[in-house]
């Protein structure tokens, strides 16, 4: 099987390295990356930390979908059976390479952040996007002297949004976020609309003001990709659906 690896080279430019292995069964795109790196080239740079699908450090840009790579695995790929269909994005439309997924897996680093080295991305921005939303519990008066459990359906509303593990594919598949460098992007505004609809939190629409703004909520367009690739499934344009339509009636009825 032929790998097509993105490679950084000095003054900004890249060039694709093509490996050719004869990966086992259940070898995962990760594990590949390991065996390029033992049998080929010492020098390829990728990111990865749990190899269990948990850290979410090892996302990356695997035939042209932001997923993890200690996730996918190689021969899945080049069966021809792609379950993750995208609206389509600047960052995939402006690469230009000879590619054939029928035989070949092509990686490349994550799109819409800048890029370190190889397949090693700048998260930053990312994270700059996420701590705008002040992501840390508030209770909504003093802490209680007793635990106060939830009710099951409350923990089964958060849990939807709490299973993020920060990777960024969705920001990296989102529409928007690739001509909009400012869009505050959907793990951001997912965390937001987890802490509104906290039931220990105050719940007086103040997490809904904090992206009342144009780069905020007000900013998707509703492609969807986000889901379509979470790792976790979480769904970032149910949230901001949710929120766009709480707004409205709240701004409404004030
Ligand atoms: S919402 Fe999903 S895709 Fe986005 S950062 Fe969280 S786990 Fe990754
Ligand atoms: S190495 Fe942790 S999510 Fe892949």
């Amino acid at each position: 099987m032929r790998f097509r690896v993105y490679r950084t080279e000095t003054g900004g430019d890249h060039r694709y390295d093509t490996f050719e292995l004869d990966p086992p069964s259940g070898m995962t795109v990760l594990g590949a990356l390991f065996e390029i790196q033992e049998r080929y080239d010492e020098s390829l740079a990728f990111r990865y930390s749990c190899r269990g699908a948990v850290c979410g450090t090892c996302a990356m840009l695997i035939n042209r979908i932001p997923r993890l790579a200690c996730r996918t695995q190689v021969h899945a790929l080049v069966k021809g059976e792609e379950p993750i269909h995208l609206d389509s994005f600047l960052a995939i439309e402006q690469k230009e390479i000879d590619w054939d997924p029928s035989t070949e897996v092509l990686v490349e680093p994550m799109p819409h952040l800048p890029v370190i080295r190889d397949l090693v991305v700048d998260m930053d921005h990312f994270f700059t996007c996420y701590r705008q939303t002040d992501p840390v519990f508030r209770a909504a008066g003093p802490l209680p002297e007793e635990e106060q459990p939830m009710a099951q359906k409350e923990v089964e509303a958060l849990e939807i949004y709490t299973a993020c593990i920060l990777c960024g594919a969705c920001f990296a598949a989102c529409p928007v976020n690739g001509q909009n460098l400012r869009y505050w992007g959907p793990a951001a505004l997912a965390k937001l609309y987890r802490f509104h609809i906290d039931p220990r939190e105050a719940g007086d629409g103040s997490r809904l003001a904090t992206a009342d703004v144009p780069d905020g909520w007000w900013a998707c367009e509703f492609h969807g990709n986000c889901h379509r690739v979470c790792p976790k499934y979480v769904p970032p344009n149910v949230a901001i659906g949710k929120a766009e339509r709480e707004l409205r009636e709240r701004k409404k009825e004030s």
